[in-house]
């Protein structure tokens, strides 16, 4: 970890985050708190749209709606036409895929730790088309391997499409690496950076990727039902996306329509606004603390979790990679996730389950049918951390030492 990363002021990200009084949220992969500014932009948004009409305050704020473009350019280091605001992670990534005009024998390439909603849409376009689903196999670390997506090239390759970090555990994918296997080849990679983005810098072009989705309610603390997905120019002109309406495209004559020429052709016309305003302010306040601050910090509190629930004996925590995230998977021996997470949410601590359905490659392969992912942002504390971990102890009613087992003697 380089020591020049200016370190992050949590009292004050946590004075901005009235909630973290009230609760302990290690569920920031499911929906991360808003920061006030964020909150305060969509509801003032909101009541504006209700005291003068929503199309009135559209124009009257037009400039707060569309600055998430300028944001996000500035977020992932692209060009604002080559962002869409999208309502979601899942629909932003659906318009680029459903856009590729995949034939019989063409190879989509993809990883173990795919996202359900993405490995969904791979089957329906294979059954369709007659493409081939290959799914690159991981190397020691649990990643996925760059050696054998090597070996895995050819011509008939005609998708690269990977999860950078998955929905239900902590491992980061080595995604320049990958970028560069896709840049060689020249075919197009995909990237799913939906828990990514917000919790560590990304930078397209040091990536390599020609289309990123995300989402705005995770690690960019933004309002729900907020999406962003990035189109590289060059390609923008190539995809034709699967819904056009008169927001995507232009009807010029009665028999003719034409595309908008940049990414705003993935979009619809009808649009959360209030959220778009929301996103933008949001991504202005993860760039005030900056991406490498608050990758810094996730990273410490994801391995000071892994850590401190390792010791506790009856615990196993899952991750796999040579680099962690701050979400973190794990199981307790002997009670069933959804017991640990209503547990906990009873001592006021959020966490999420995560169903092997998530990740059936993943998951499944490793006998996890379910596991438990409590997910750390920067305004989480290590007092958090340590209480959690005793919320733990405690639920067992056993007698926790350091690397203890089952045969220790219950005390209650
Ligand atoms: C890796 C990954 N991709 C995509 C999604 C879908 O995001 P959204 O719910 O915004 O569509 C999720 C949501 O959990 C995710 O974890």
């Amino acid at each position: 970890m380089t020591t020049d990363v200016p370190s992050l002021d949590v009292a004050l990200a946590r004075s901005d985050t009235p909630a973290c009084e009230k609760v302990i949220h290690f569920n920031n992969a499911g929906a991360a708190l808003m920061p006030q500014p964020v909150l305060e932009a969509v509801v003032n948004h909101v009541q504006l749209e209700a005291t003068i009409g929503a199309y009135e305050a559209n124009e009257r704020e037009l400039e707060k709606v569309e600055h998430v473009y300028d944001a996000a350019a500035r977020l992932i280091n692209c060009a604002p036409d080559e962002i869409a605001f999208m309502e979601n992670a899942t629909r932003a990534w659906d318009m680029a895929f459903y856009s590729i005009p995949f034939k019989q024998g063409d190879r989509i390439l993809t990883a173990k730790a795919e996202y359900v909603s993405n490995y969904i849409a791979y089957l329906q376009v294979a059954q369709r088309t007659g493409a081939q689903i290959e799914v690159i196999p991981n190397e020691e670390h649990g990643q996925t391997s760059v050696e054998a997506l090597r070996q895995m090239m050819d011509e008939r390759v005609k998708l690269i499409s990977i999860t950078h970090v998955p929905s239900h555990g902590g491992l980061v994918n080595p995604v320049a690496e990958i970028g560069e296997i896709a840049r060689d080849a020249g075919v197009v990679y995909l990237l799913d950076a939906c828990q990514s983005v917000g919790q560590m810098p990304i930078d397209v072009k040091a990536i390599g990727c020609d289309i990123l989705s995300t989402t705005g309610r995770k690690y960019l603390r933004g309002p729900r039902a907020t999406g962003l997905l990035y189109v590289k120019r060059s390609l923008i002109e190539q995809l034709e996306p699967p819904f056009l309406d008169m927001h995507a495209a232009r009807w010029v004559t009665k028999d003719r329509f034409e595309i908008l020429p940049d990414a705003r052709r993935f979009e619809n016309w009808e649009m959360f606004c209030a959220g778009k305003v929301g996103l933008g302010v949001a991504i202005d306040y993860a760039l005030g603390w900056s991406l490498e601050a608050i990758w810094t910090r996730v990273r410490e509190l994801g391995d000071l979790l892994r850590g401190s629930l390792s010791n506790l004996g009856l615990i196993t925590v899952h991750d796999l990679g040579a680099v962690r995230c701050g979400i973190v998977s794990f199981t307790a021996q002997g009670v069933d996730s959804d017991e640990v997470k209503r547990i906990l949410s009873e001592n006021r601590i959020n966490v999420s389950v995560s169903p092997e359905e998530i990740s059936r490659l993943d998951l499944s392969e490793r006998n996890l049918p379910h596991v438990v992912r409590a997910s750390v942002h920067y305004y989480n504390t290590e007092e958090e951390i340590e209480e959690f971990c005793n919320r733990l102890k405690s639920l067992y009613g056993w007698r926790f030492k350091s690397h203890s087992s089952l045969d220790d003697t219950p005390i209650d």
